[in-house]
């Protein structure tokens, strides 16, 4: 299982405080690596970072948005251990309307508002690309390295809208046009990096998630269930595998890749 052993490695995971970036977190601790747990609150990432148990592990305030964030981290980061081996370009953000009552008519493709849209391309492709461009580059000059960029099952599929009905048949409200723009978007600029860096030694995979349960309505998992051939949503930590695979060197040969874990969400 050596080659699962990210001992000595530096793992940066931003949105590292949500649902899903905390088990990354938790996951790439386990595997051995220095964790930087990055996202936009300092106290919130400093508690994760806390929560990871021992470890010289480092908690930072990051905006993916932000070029002077990211280089002021990126200092601090290789200050602290000297190198920079794992991205996982994790934060992103999943547009979603505060009033309900007005989510089923502003969330049509028709009303959408260009303010929305444009802020969930800022996070979720340009975030990436800065990211990418201030984590990575210190991998290209060291000759190795392995960046996941977060995509989803949306960067493969359009959504399916008749999920997002009450049991009424009521639309409640209408998956939105920009995440899966930039999920999309976010599996082809992985592409475009594996081919750039591959010589330069760094690998550049896409992680196709599923939707998590969490909360939603019992009506909506039941539907999300039955269109999914293993029956369920995903926890948060189902996706812990996959980011130990791509981090470590048991994903050596592989680049460009989208690995998908959606429970065949996308097969049928
Ligand atoms: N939850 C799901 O069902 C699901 C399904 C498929 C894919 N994904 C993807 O997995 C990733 C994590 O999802 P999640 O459910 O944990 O999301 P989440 O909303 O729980 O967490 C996202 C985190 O990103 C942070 N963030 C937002 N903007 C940021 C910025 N500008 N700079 C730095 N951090 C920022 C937030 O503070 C938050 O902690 C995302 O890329 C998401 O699109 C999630």
């Amino acid at each position: 299982m050596n080659l699962f052993n990210l001992t000595n490695k530096t793992a940066i995971v931003t949105g590292a405080c949500g649902l899903i970036g905390q088990q990354h977190c938790a996951a790439l601790a386990e595997a051995g690596a220095n964790v930087v747990v990055a996202d936009l609150n300092a106290e919130a990432a400093a508690a994760v970072a806390f929560g990871l148990g021992g470890g010289p592990h480092l908690s930072l305030a990051v905006d993916v948005t932000n070029p002077e964030s990211l280089a002021g981290a990126r200092d601090q980061i290789l200050a602290r251990f000297g190198h920079i081996d794992v991205l996982v370009n994790n934060a992103a953000i999943n547009d979603m309307f505060e009033n309900p009552a007005l989510a089923a008519d502003l969330s049509k493709f028709e009303n959408f508002p260009l303010a929305t849209f444009r802020q969930v391309l800022e996070v979720n492709v340009t975030g990436v690309f800065l990211a990418a461009q201030v984590f990575g580059t210190p991998m290209a000059r060291q000759g190795h390295g392995s960046i996941i960029n977060v995509a989803s099952t949306y960067g493969i599929v359009g959504p399916d809208q008749s999920i997002y009905r009450n049991e009424a048949g009521e639309q409640t409200f209408y998956k939105s046009p920009s995440y899966p723009t930039t999920k999309g978007a976010v599996v082809n600029f992985t592409r475009y990096l594996a081919a750039y860096w591959g010589a330069a030694g760094v690998r550049v995979n896409t992680l196709s998630p599923g939707g998590v349960e969490n909360s939603q309505d019992e009506f909506f998992i039941k539907q999300y269930s039955a269109k999914t051939p293993l029956g369920r949503m995903a926890t948060p930590t189902d996706y812990q595998g996959a980011v130990v695979f791509l981090a470590s060197d048991a994903s050596a040969y592989m680049t460009g890749a989208n690995l998908v874990v959606d429970g065949g969400w996308t097969a049928i």
